[in-house]
Parts: C-alpha cells; sequence; structure tokens
C-alpha cells in the first residue's frame, strides 16, 4: 500500500509546555532546579507588590544556598507597558550580565521577564519582535537563557505559554510577543503562594481562566486553517484533541473551586490547590490553541480606561484588571459563536456549571453559566461599570479589530457591527 498524499487543508497540529514542577513547596527547590542549568548569576524579577510579601527575598535566599549569585529587580509594572519593559531591560543590560531568571509574580513579572530575557540576550527594540501590525514580528535569532517561572496568581497560565503581553503607550494598543523560544524553560507551580491573594485578583486572575478554557475550547478547529509550512506555523494553531482535554479538566476544577476560592481563599488550601491546577492545565491548552473575541475586545476595554480603580488592585492609576477586562463580553460572545460550535458550548457550559441544562433555550447555557458566576464573584456588571457607554463602542470596535491574530480563531470570523452588538449588548450583563 503507498502512503497517502498530504492534504492540502491543515492536517498537522502542534503542542508544547515548559517541563513542570507542581505543588506545596515547589518554590524552595529552585536553587537546585536553576544548579542543573549551570547557571551562576541569576536575575530575580518581580513586582513591588510581591516584593513587599517577602516571597522573592525568600526564593532568593534559597537560591543563594546553590553558589549562585542573585540580584532582585522589583519594578515590575503590574499589567506592563512598552515603558515599563524598557526600564526592566535597561536595569538587566546595566547591571548584567546574567546566567539566567527568575520570575516570581502573576503574568505581569513573568511576561516582563520574558521580554528581559529576550533583549539582554539579543539586544534590540521591543518593536522588532512586537507582533504585525504593530511591530515587526521578527524572529528571536535563537535559544534564550534559562527563565523559571513562578505564578502567583491563578490566573495568566503565563509560565508555560509562548506569549509575553504588554501595553504600548503611544499607540493605546495592547499587544504582544510571540513565538515558542520565549516560553519559559521550567514552569514551578506553588499553590500555597496564591494562599494572600485578595480576593478581588483571585476573582478577576479566575475569568482569565474561565475564558481560556472556553475560548480554547471552542475556538476553530485546526484542519479548518490553510496548510502552513513549517516555518510559518504559528503558536495558536486552533482547538486540538491535546488543548481539548486541559480545557476540560480545568472547566471542572474551576467548577469546584473558583467560588471558594474568592470567598475562603485565605484558609481554603484545597480551593487554591485546583485553582492553580486549572490556570496551569487552561495555559497548556490555550498556550497552543489560542483565545478569540472576548480576548480581542480586552484589549480596548484595558488600553481606554478612564478612571476605573479597581479594588485588591495598585490604586496609583486607572486599570482594568486583564481577567475582568477579557471576562466583561464573554457571555454575549459566547451567545454569537454558538452556533459555529452548538456541542462545545453545551459541553462547556455543563462542565462549568452542573445547573447549565435547566436552560431551555440550548444557546443560553454558555452566557448563563458564566454570568451567573460573576454575579457570584462580583465582577462588575458590564463593561458600564468600568466607565464605557454607547459613546465609546466606536473607539472599542476600532481597537478589537486591530487584533486579527485573535479575531482569526474565532469559529465564526465577526464583522465590525457584529462586535458592536456584542459590546452593547455587554454593557450591562444583567
Ligand atoms: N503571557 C501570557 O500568556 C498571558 C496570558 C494572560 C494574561 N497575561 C498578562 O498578565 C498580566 C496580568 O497578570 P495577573 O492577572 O497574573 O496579575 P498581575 O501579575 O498583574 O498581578 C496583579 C496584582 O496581584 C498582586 N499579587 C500577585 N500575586 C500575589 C500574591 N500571591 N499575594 C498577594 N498579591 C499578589 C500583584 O502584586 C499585583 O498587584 C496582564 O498584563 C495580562 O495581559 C499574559
Amino acid at each position: 500500500m503507498s502512503v497517502p498524499p498530504v492534504p492540502t487543508e491543515e492536517s498537522v497540529f502542534t503542542w508544547g509546555a515548559p517541563p513542570l514542577k507542581f505543588g506545596a513547596g515547589a518554590c524552595d527547590e529552585i536553587g537546585f532546579d536553576l544548579s542543573q542549568y549551570g547557571a551562576q548569576r541569576i536575575l530575580l524579577i518581580t513586582d513591588p507588590g510581591m516584593q513587599q510579601t517577602g516571597l522573592p527575598d525568600r526564593i532568593a535566599d534559597q537560591i543563594r544556598r546553590y553558589d549562585m549569585t542573585v540580584e532582585i529587580f522589583d519594578g515590575v509594572h503590574v499589567e506592563p507597558t512598552d515603558d515599563s519593559m524598557n526600564k526592566a531591560v535597561g536595569y538587566a543590560t546595566e547591571q548584567g550580565p546574567w546566567d539566567g531568571f527568575v520570575a516570581v509574580g502573576g503574568g505581569s513579572a513573568i511576561d516582563t521577564a520574558k521580554a528581559v530575557n529576550l533583549l539582554t540576550t539579543y539586544p534590540g527594540d521591543l518593536m522588532d519582535y512586537i507582533n504585525k501590525p504593530v511591530g515587526k514580528a521578527q524572529v528571536p535569532p535563537g535559544q534564550l537563557k534559562p527563565l523559571i517561572a513562578v505564578p502567583t496568581t491563578a490566573g495568566t497560565g503565563s509560565e508555560s505559554t509562548a506569549m509575553c503581553i504588554l501595553d504600548v503607550l503611544s499607540l493605546r494598543v495592547k499587544t504582544g510577543i510571540s513565538h515558542w523560544r520565549l516560553r519559559p524553560t521550567m514552569a514551578v507551580v506553588d499553590p500555597l503562594l496564591t494562599m494572600t491573594l485578595p480576593p478581588e485578583v483571585t476573582a478577576s486572575a479566575g475569568m482569565d481562566i474561565v475564558c481560556h478554557a472556553l475560548e480554547s475550547y471552542t475556538a476553530r478547529w485546526y484542519t479548518s486553517f490553510d496548510r502552513k509550512k513549517p516555518e510559518e506555523r504559528v503558536t495558536y494553531c486552533g482547538s486540538n484533541p491535546v488543548s481539548d482535554l486541559w480545557c476540560e479538566k480545568s472547566m471542572t476544577l474551576l467548577a469546584r473551586s473558583f467560588r471558594t476560592a474568592v470567598e475562603r481563599g485565605e484558609e481554603d488550601v484545597d480551593a487554591r490547590m485546583d485553582m492553580m491546577m486549572a490556570a496551569t492545565f487552561a495555559g497548556m491548552g490555550f498556550g497552543n490553541s489560542g483565545v478569540h473575541i472576548p480576548h480581542a475586545n480586552a484589549y480596548p476595554i484595558a488600553g481606554q480606561v478612564r478612571d476605573f480603580r479597581p479594588a485588591g488592585y495598585p490604586q496609583d492609576e486607572p486599570m482594568v484588571p486583564h481577567g475582568m477586562s477579557v471576562s466583561l463580553t464573554a457571555p454575549e460572545a459566547f451567545r454569537f459563536s454558538f452556533s459555529s460550535a452548538p456541542d462545545r458550548h453545551m459541553t462547556a457550559a455543563r462542565l462549568l456549571g452542573p445547573d447549565a441544562e435547566k436552560q431551555n433555550d440550548a444557546s443560553e447555557q454558555l452566557p448563563h453559566v458564566v454570568t451567573e458566576l460573576m454575579r457570584d464573584i462580583h465582577i462588575p456588571n458590564g463593561i458600564g461599570e468600568v466607565g464605557f457607554g454607547e459613546d465609546d463602542i466606536g473607539d472599542l470596535v476600532d481597537g478589537t479589530m486591530k487584533q486579527q491574530r485573535l479575531l482569526a480563531t474565532c469559529p465564526r470570523m465577526p464583522t465590525e457591527d457584529d462586535i458592536a452588538d456584542i459590546f452593547r449588548k455587554s454593557i450591562q450583563n444583567w
């Protein structure tokens, strides 16, 4: 029998993740882990709020026991910008060279460390690597230094993804760098580190997990894309059998423990354990398959904020935290995408909310489950509550339409009018 010809449509998906060390106390073994890479001079990268918890010092002391020198950079901006990343790169370049990096914090610290690793290993400009059309989307020329990512929020999954997200202040646009070489060398995930998370950060970061899992699970199937050459393969290849597995499990964990983690997170270790595992699992899913409309809408919502200052976050400037901004249009986005893959939307609704099937209208099951969850954990009721109204919709739509990389993963391609309709109906979600 002869080998069948290669099909013209895409028939290959890729899946990648770093080695993972997971569990209570995992963060106290980083010295040993780093010593396996032969590193001597380490830069630990964190944000000021994390530095105050004392955790970065504890990790640095532990690494020093393995005869390495460690310095701490605690200037990460919560939700990084091109300015803040350039400052971090400037510090690291002046004080370097470094053999390795450790990121301690949420997505903000981990993404900043990815940029520092890239631009100290291959000096250049952030814009050289940022995705098109904002930047030049150059490919990192070679291997980066070892980077151990230690997440302290249960949310972004950045410890296992190949993405680095930032605000480009001059253009008021949130975008990123995405290439597999940015993926951390190792993810050290210690759920105990999240016991100190304020309930508001638990809620917002947790909605990021929910949307990662749901958007990945409802993303276009990988074979529906045009066939790519190996050098053209993108980080997000569409939903696929491996990403699906991680996302399904993530939804089950979220259903069991999200509300408890928000209500009793300072004492309930099991809930924190579930949430951290849900974040890691969703990261391993969406980090390969992709996200779509809720994330594309989140970028202008966060980038065009005027004066919303959420409790639990630094109060020095207005912000809509990432997970919150992603969730605000999610119920309406899933109403829109339902017709493209009804079974997937219904399965997701069942996994995330056991009472989903009480909704007779199948297209309402997922929006209902997501909305109930948002209400219970005190996410603002729509983009109206974070300061946007009917008059802002044109600018928000413009911002979303710039996120073609994300919209391309949507199983039903939205027009500008569709996105405007989603924003309009998300001014108030319940
Ligand atoms: N690279 C990716 O794949 C990816 C994916 C999703 C989001 N992101 C990005 O990640 C960023 C958001 O990250 P995040 O939601 O993890 O939050 P964050 O890193 O912005 O941190 C939020 C706040 O929580 C505090 N904090 C963090 N851990 C704590 C702890 N254990 N105890 C007490 N306080 C703690 C921080 O000091 C900060 O004030 C955004 O910039 C977003 O765009 C990246």
